[in-house]
């Protein structure tokens, strides 16, 4: 096994390039690795951060989250979007407390058995807190793989076992430097190789990108939507959810139907949120964040 013909180039445009993020410092605890990563999964770095910084204050360990009730981690969520996160994250807290004595596990199947966690927040927790050798694939990996290695503009819309197969093959030999490849990919994505305006001038690998060298072929297929928001269900589901987030106390039906003219949508998405268990209907006919 040797190192693969880009590590080197990537690994040193990183020491240089990369973003001084909390969740990267040598002293940030495994704990605070995990909240970063769901909360970047979804959501971009600049929301993140404040978000992070304010969760990680008031729950600095596992145990500090699990005491709560879980309606206080989707009020800490604010807008970040995709509440159900809040939900997960809670969940992993209370699983991490009580099964494995505070302490986030280190070891790759114990990590992917804890509520709420994936196959690439096992991976990322795995290489990034504890410095082992796993293919970590996020959006960002993706396309700089697709480019360098497949020659083509985007991946797939959904992940392959090829994709897999790849960024395994392409993982440097020792577990540390591995995980410093993860994260110097991942960042080559996120500045360098974006989805919409790739710099290749910037790029360490320009010279040995397939796509490049094929002349940047077009993407084939379908175009790619991005995500729309306005008008959908999951903009009356945050409307609603911050009016009970703003609140200390449980809110009337009447302090929901205002933030939504359109009943059918409004009544879809509350039903949603009910069921989702974001929020919890009480017998007196008001409604609560989750106990
Ligand atoms: N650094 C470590 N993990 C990250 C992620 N998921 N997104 C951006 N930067 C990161």
């Amino acid at each position: 096994m040797s190192d693969n013909p880009y590590s080197t180039a990537v690994l040193a445009w990183y020491e240089t390039n990369a973003r001084d993020l909390p969740w990267r410092r040598p002293e940030a605890s495994a704990w605070s690795i995990l909240v970063s990563e769901i909360m970047l999964q979804q959501t971009p770095v600049v929301r993140v951060l404040p978000a992070w910084r304010a969760w990680m204050e008031r729950w600095p360990t596992p145990a500090d989250l699990a005491r709560e009730p879980s309606g206080e981690a989707v009020r800490m969520w604010n807008r970040l979007g995709y509440p159900r996160r809040a939900l997960r994250l809670h969940a992993c807290a209370v699983a991490v407390t009580e099964e494995y004595g505070g302490r986030v596990p280190d070891d790759h199947a114990t990590l992917l058995s804890l509520p709420g966690i994936g196959a690439y927040t096992a991976a990322a927790v795995a290489s990034f807190a504890f410095g082992q050798r796993h293919a970590i694939l996020d959006t960002n990996v993706r396309r700089v793989l697709a480019r360098a290695e497949t020659g083509i503009q985007y991946p797939p819309k959904t992940q392959t076992k090829a994709e897999t197969a790849l960024a395994e093959s392409l993982l440097p030999p020792t577990p540390s430097v591995a995980a410093r490849w993860g994260v110097a990919v991942m960042e080559l994505g996120a500045l360098v190789c974006t989805a919409r305006a790739p710099a290749c001038a910037d790029c360490p690998i320009a010279g040995q990108c397939a796509w490049r060298l094929a002349g940047k072929p077009a993407h084939e297929g379908p175009p790619r939507r991005g995500q729309t928001y306005a008008g959908t269900d999951r903009q009356v589901r945050g409307k609603l959810l911050a009016v009970l987030r703003d609140s200390v106390h449980p809110v009337s039906k009447d302090a929901l139907d205002v933030v939504w003219d359109d009943g059918v949508q409004r009544e879809r998405a509350l039903d949603a949120l009910v069921s989702d268990g974001l929020v919890d209907p009480l017998d007196d006919g008001r409604y609560a964040l989750p106990g």
